[in-house]
């Protein structure tokens, strides 16, 4: 895409009305300084001083940014949250991000999801990952809230000029009932989907499976040469009667509808890389310029750009600024 072009799509981005629906979750990261740790009194454990303390936007919350990164000053996060110390964060991160937060659900009986990655520092440069504490909704969305998120849907999609779905979650925000509304909108509006389990079962709207989630979809074992990933993504292209985009990872993408294929590179990136919140960062540039009328090939364009960008940003999923697109497509 010429750098003309980029520009006026970027302009475009700002007025333009996009929803995120779905599942975010909080991502925290705890640094702790061993060189501090001492044995506990009570329990033959060195503690984990935590010294830095870190949150970020994550799952579809790190879409509605990575939105807000490309400038788009109408940005609305439909989601479920609780009553916890982990919805206070979240809700102060979207604020501080630029969004209003009308369009959150609150319920004191949810949890809110946050993913917890301690660290180990200690006298080298070497950094130990603990296992990462796991905060998920172990039951499904209760009646009356998945009446709740039915009803600001609807009022979401009066207001908006795009939706973006991010469904990561067992147990998360987008329920069948909320599947099947959004499906029914699908029909007369842009939506666009991401969804970890459950891709196969959207229909009307373009989906953005990676391989795993493709082949998942269309009851397939994985494979990896592109005529199979061809071939199932024209079986999904017919169960959902829309365009699908296969990312690929380092490979780029596929683009499948009705008529036939087209691939794309992915912009090379020298390493070291990080490959978290590439999806997201694609999903949500992707989207947004087909929302502002961008064709398939601008659209994975800047798709590609900004993944390309959000995955030098190491030990983070990250959020891609207009400034950041701008360098490195003159790069
Ligand atoms: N190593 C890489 N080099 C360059 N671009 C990459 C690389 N990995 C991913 N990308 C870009 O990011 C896009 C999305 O990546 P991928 O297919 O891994 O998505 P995903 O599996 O949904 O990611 P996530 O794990 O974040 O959900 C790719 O289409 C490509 O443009
Ligand atoms: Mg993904």
């Amino acid at each position: 895409m010429d750098h003309k072009r980029l520009l006026d799509l970027l302009n475009d981005i700002k007025d333009v009305h996009i929803g995120v629906v779905g599942d975010a979750c909080l991502d925290v990261y705890w640094h702790a300084d061993m060189k501090q740790s001492e044995l506990s009194r009570e329990t033959p454990h060195f503690p984990l001083p935590v010294v830095e303390e870190l949150h970020f936007l994550g799952a579809g919350g790190n879409v509605a940014a990575n939105v807000v990164g490309l400038g788009c000053k109408n940005v609305d996060l439909l989601t479920v949250i609780g009553l916890d110390w982990r919805a206070y964060e979240l809700h102060r991160l979207l604020l501080k991000t630029g969004m209003a937060t009308n369009f959150v659900v609150e319920d004191i009986n949810r949890i809110t999801p946050a993913y917890c990655k301690p660290f180990r520092h200690g006298v080298s440069e070497v950094v130990y990952e603990d296992p990462r504490i796991d905060f998920v909704n172990r039951s499904p969305l209760p009646n009356d809230v998945e009446e709740k998120v039915l009803s600001v849907l609807d009022r979401l999609s009066q207001q908006t000029d795009g939706i973006l779905i991010s469904d990561q979650f067992y147990n998360g925000v987008i329920t069948n009932q909320v599947r099947e509304a959004i499906n029914e909108l699908a029909l007369g509006r842009k939506i666009f989907v991401d969804s970890r389990n459950c891709i196969g079962k959207f229909k009307n709207a373009i989906v953005k499976p990676n391989e795993i989630e493709l082949f998942a979809a269309v009851g397939q074992e994985l494979d990896r040469r592109p005529e199979a990933v061809f071939h199932a993504a024209q079986l999904l292209v017919r169960q959902n009667q829309q365009s699908v985009c296969v990312t690929l990872g380092e490979k780029g993408c596929m683009w499948v509808n009705e008529v036939g294929y087209k691939e794309y590179p992915a912009v090379s990136v020298f390493s070291p890389v990080d490959i978290v919140g590439a999806g997201d960062a694609f999903m949500a540039a992707f989207a947004t310029a087909l929302t502002v009328g961008a064709n398939q090939d601008e659209a994975v364009a800047l798709g590609s750009l900004a993944a390309s960008i959000t995955i030098k940003k190491i030990g983070m999923a990250g959020v891609v600024s207009v400034q950041e697109l701008l360098q490195q497509s003159e790069n």
